[in-house]
């Protein structure tokens, strides 16, 4: 039920009338009893495009506020010491975000912690609504690989949001950033197993929820690399009842993580965020983000380039990022190329469910024992431990023994032969 429509809303926009600070929204209202806590509320049953003040007494009436807090314009500016651009933590299409810091004395009755702020440009009312879809579904949906929304602001012409400060930014900086070290092999497969479980948990709600904007920008990461979806402005529910999908008119999302039926046809569902995650999943084998500009235009398009390689387990080596320098599994690295392969498929009936890659990700995580990168190079320096210096004939022979006994090994590196060679 809409509920803009029942006594309790309407009452309290009329006390809204004769309170320009807004102090009776700033309050925590008890939730409204008529409804049931298992029935999630839809950005539809807000307000659009109503005015500010009705959108905000309808949420404040709604069970929304009683998992958020309402911050003004005023207290956010002080949490971000003015939104000083030292602050600075990102931004992409409708906004800036800010670190700041809760301080209980400023703002009483909230843990003082870290928090990132997202300003969003209200730029005609796509700002607006992306605002309103971060508060409606991140103020109602709770799990480990969710960002937690703490609160926002809206005032006058002012949209913030406020969200746990997540550590380590968000993916992208930490896999495409050359200055970095590079993501070690099994910090990706965990980085993809929370993401993916982060999607299976919207795809599996009551009311399944497509997010829509599944990319590496959107996935943060705390500081022990544990990933969490943020950014819900496009994110929307899915469809209903017997209709097999949503039929839009605007495609949006990013160029490169869209579904190719959505950008064709419109025809968005849960399967459309599946392409998406593949398309990350490639980003995390191969170390190329998609899209990038600064790359050549034969290699930009990562997924026509990978593709044909991707379903082929004797070419996966050569498209594993380099900057791995040949510490990964090559069993584990064979199982995340050919799920890529699948949730890139152009038919969305073919792509897997997200609780099957969350289980096929689950079993390449397993995959540890073959990663020798460190270990034979680094720590025993190539040298047997009675300092007798290793031969690549050595290592020759060990994996042709291997090989008959059944078991896998992972193609060493030229770069790492020439290691060895030189040792
Ligand atoms: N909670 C957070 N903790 C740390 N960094 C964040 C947080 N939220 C956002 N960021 C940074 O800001 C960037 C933009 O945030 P996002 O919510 O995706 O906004 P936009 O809608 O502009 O894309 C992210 O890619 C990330 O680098
Ligand atoms: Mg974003």
């Amino acid at each position: 039920m809409a509920p803009n429509t029942n006594l309790y809303s309407f009452i309290s926009r009329f006390l809204t009338c004769f309170n320009s600070n807004n102090m009776f929204l700033r309050q925590k209202i008890q939730p409204k009893k008529h409804i049931p806590v298992s029935q999630r509320l839809s950005v539809s049953d807000f307000s659009v495009p109503g005015s500010p003040m009705s959108v905000l007494s309808d949420l404040s009436t709604s069970q929304i506020a009683t998992n958020l807090h309402i911050f003004t314009f005023a207290e956010l500016k002080m949490v971000t010491n003015g939104f000083c651009p030292s602050n600075l933590l990102g931004g992409g299409g409708f906004g800036q975000v800010y670190k700041g810091f809760i301080d209980e004395n400023a703002i009483p009755g909230l843990t003082p912690q870290k928090v990132a702020v997202k300003v969003l440009d209200l730029d005609g009312m796509q700002g607006h609504m992306e605002w309103l879809a971060e508060v409606v579904f991140l103020g109602q949906l709770s799990h480990p690989h969710l960002v937690k929304l703490i609160g926002y602001c809206c005032e006058d012409e002012h949209r913030l949001l406020v969200y746990e400060y997540m550590t380590l930014g968000s993916l992208d900086k930490k896999l495409f950033n050359s200055y970095n070290t590079p993501l070690p092999w099994l910090t990706r497969i965990k980085v993809a197993l929370g993401a993916a479980r982060g999607l299976c948990f919207l795809h599996e709600e009551q009311k399944p929820i497509i997010y829509r904007d599944f990319k590496t920008s959107n996935i943060l990461l705390d500081d022990d690399y544990h990933a969490k979806l943020s950014d819900f402005g496009l994110a929307t529910d899915g469809p209903e009842g017997d209709e097999s999908h949503l039929s839009l008119s605007h495609v949006m999302g990013t160029q490169g993580y869209t579904a190719p039926e959505y950008i064709t046809t419109g025809h968005l569902t849960t399967m459309c965020d599946v392409y998406s995650f593949g398309v990350v999943l490639l980003e995390l084998l191969t170390g190329k983000k998609n899209m990038d500009k600064a790359v050549c235009a034969r290699e930009r398009d990562i997924v026509m380039w990978a593709r044909p390689m991707l379903k082929d387990a004797h070419k996966v080596d050569p498209i594993v990022d380099p900057r791995l320098d040949g510490k990964f599994s090559y069993r584990g690295a064979k199982k995340i190329a050919a799920l890529a392969y699948q949730c890139l498929s152009h038919h969305p009936k073919s792509r897997p469910n997200m609780a099957s890659v969350v289980r096929t990700l689950e079993a390449a995580a397993e995959l540890d024992h073959d990663i020798i990168g460190e270990f034979v190079y680094s720590v025993t320096d190539g040298f047997h431990k009675d300092g007798q210096h290793w031969r690549v004939e050595e290592l020759e022979e060990d994996k042709e023994r291997e090989e008959k006994e059944g078991g896998e090994r992972r193609t060493r590196s030229p770069r790492q032969r020439r290691k060895m060679e030189v040792r």
